[in-house]
């Protein structure tokens, strides 16, 4: 018989227990409250453990349900070791009483235990499954040592902590407080009331046809992009394009030529697809490739940014585009183009894509909504070669899910209806003049040595300073002020003395804050000087 007192502890009992089928006595000269765990323990002589048995269950609003409590901490005394296998449970009517609460709700633990083969009920009631997992040693409990991460992550290392999305100078923020997102609610509420319930399922693996419809019009107008909808497979923000290049195009081993400096997650990209990558140099005219590299390490892919090299700057000239083509074309070479931010041209005229340049190019045209809309929207795409789209349909339908199906309708008709140029125009005028304001912040209030470079188009600048100046102690220190530059230096795979500069962001940076910013920098510049 057990007695207990409130809240389920045990009062009193006379209550024999079970290892195996042998009956066990209780231990002599128990002092009541005994533990509850004391009826399920294994043999009089093991030390009774303090388990979470022990304590209450927890009753009155806002507790988990009882039979949640009691399924929970049966599991966790299973797999703890403290429930031995084949030790029985106690009888359900039993521990109903003892508990105060209905039997249903102790079989109903015990039998969601059974479905999950922590326990197997026998003609005598319910006993401790054997697993097959270690139980964890008595006493002190030591963590296991967890199974080896692949080699490819070691290289993949942060350069600087991560900074706050949305703190001044940081590159590649568009400005996130002029998106219009009151209109931009009313077309997801549109695409929802219209496509309904029907869009809530996976959707077309390569994205939803309205969408890429959309984008391969735009592409043709706005950037000279030759392609048709079957073309287009829309990704998660240009990262996802990046992977699935390099899982599509590549094997493991094959050498990858990536601008240096260069984008940071085509780096990432390259890396878990363990590919050898060879740092190109970049200079004004942009990537460059001579003879010799081609003869000594032809690529099975090149990434680039020929409109607005990232982080330099540089426009890839016509001359080297169609070099690099017909060298790709020679070599069996598959280029993929970023073209992250040229849709914000700041001078000149526009520069049209190196996918339309020359017909059947073997160029992979990536591009993102995250600086022409925002970047949590993850929306971006990938243009493929007409030649791939009948070979890539049955592994893109295998890897991709679709999804994001309302946000990919409202984004069709956003393009659609007029609203996206509307807003890029908007934009395109805001950036140019946060350009400029902060040029003129530098020229007047960074009195070292420094040169701006880029700026026809996008959202950052990029300020190379004298080795001097570390660029990665400067921005340390301008993180200590909740600013973020980025260390120019942290692009490159082989960092040489010219790449320490700073790039500075200014799409997300209101124009009258450059002045007092660039002060600061100054400060923060002078204060590192080795
Ligand atoms: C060169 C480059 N490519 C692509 C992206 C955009 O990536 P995502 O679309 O994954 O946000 C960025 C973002 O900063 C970038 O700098």
């Amino acid at each position: 018989m057990l007695t207990y007192a409130h809240h389920g502890t045990l009062k009193s009992a006379t209550f024999h227990v079970f290892h195996g089928s042998t009956l066990v006595a209780p231990p002599a000269g128990a002092h009541f409250p005994i533990p509850l765990m004391m009826l399920m323990t294994t043999a009089a002589s093991s030390p009774v453990p303090q388990t979470l048995l022990d304590a209450p269950l927890a009753k009155g609003p806002g507790a988990a349900p009882m039979q949640r409590q009691l399924h929970h901490r049966f599991k966790e005394a299973i797999l703890g070791g403290h429930l031995a296998p084949g030790s029985r449970l106690p009888g359900s009517r039993a521990l109903a009483e003892a508990l105060s609460i209905s039997r249903n709700t102790v079989t109903a633990a015990y039998d969601l235990l059974a479905a999950e083969g922590y326990v197997q009920p026998d003609r005598q009631g319910t006993r401790v499954a054997a697993l097959s997992h270690p139980a964890p040693p008595r006493g002190k409990r030591q963590a296991p040592a967890a199974p080896a991460t692949s080699q490819r992550l070691t290289g993949i290392q942060a350069s600087a902590p991560p900074a706050d999305g949305t703190a001044a100078l940081r590159p590649g923020v568009p400005a996130l407080s002029h998106f219009p997102l009151a209109a931009w609610r009313r077309a997801i509420d549109r695409a929802i009331r219209n496509a309904g319930p029907s869009a809530l399922g996976y959707g077309d693996p390569p994205g939803e046809p309205a969408l890429r419809a959309s984008i391969a019009r735009h592409l043709g107008i706005a950037r000279g992009v030759r392609c048709d909808p079957a073309q287009v497979v829309i990704t998660e923000g240009a990262q996802e394009a990046l992977s699935l290049c390099v899982r599509l195009l590549t094997n493991a081993g094959d050498t990858a030529w990536i601008e240096d400096p260069g984008y940071r997650g085509a780096k990432a990209a390259m890396r878990a697809g363990d590919l050898h990558m060879v740092p190109m140099r970049v200079d004004a005219d942009g990537l460059i490739a001579d003879e010799n590299d081609w003869k000594t390490q032809p690529p099975r892919l090149i990434y680039t940014t020929p409109s607005h090299q990232y982080p330099a700057g540089a426009v890839l000239t016509v001359a080297r585009r169609l070099e690099l083509i017909a060298k790709a074309q020679h070599h069996g070479t598959w280029i993929i183009e970023d073209d992250y931010d040229s849709e914000f041209r700041h001078a000149g005229e526009p520069i049209g894509a190196m996918q339309g340049l020359v017909a059947q190019a073997p160029v992979l045209y990536v591009g993102t909504f995250s600086k022409t809309m925002f970047p949590s929207l993850r929306l971006g795409f990938l243009v493929l070669p007409e030649t791939l789209v009948a070979q890539m349909r049955t592994p893109l339908d295998d890897m991709l899910r679709g999804g994001h199906r309302h946000e990919q309708l409202a984004l069709a008709e956003f393009i659609e209806s007029g609203q996206f140029s509307r807003h890029l125009g908007r934009m395109r005028r805001l950036y140019r003049d946060r350009q400029q304001a902060l040029r003129e912040a530098l020229t007047r209030h960074l009195p070292m040595m420094h040169v701006i470079e880029g700026g026809y188009c996008g959202l950052h600048l990029t300020v190379r300073l004298p080795a001097c100046y570390p660029d990665r102690e400067i921005a340390d220190a301008a993180r200590q002020h909740g600013i973020a530059p980025a260390p120019l230096s942290s692009f490159a795979l082989q960092p040489k003395p010219e790449d320490n500069g700073l790039v500075l962001g200014y799409g997300n940076t209101s124009a009258e804050l450059f002045e007092p910013l660039v002060r600061l920098l100054a400060r923060l510049v002078r204060g590192v000087k080795v």
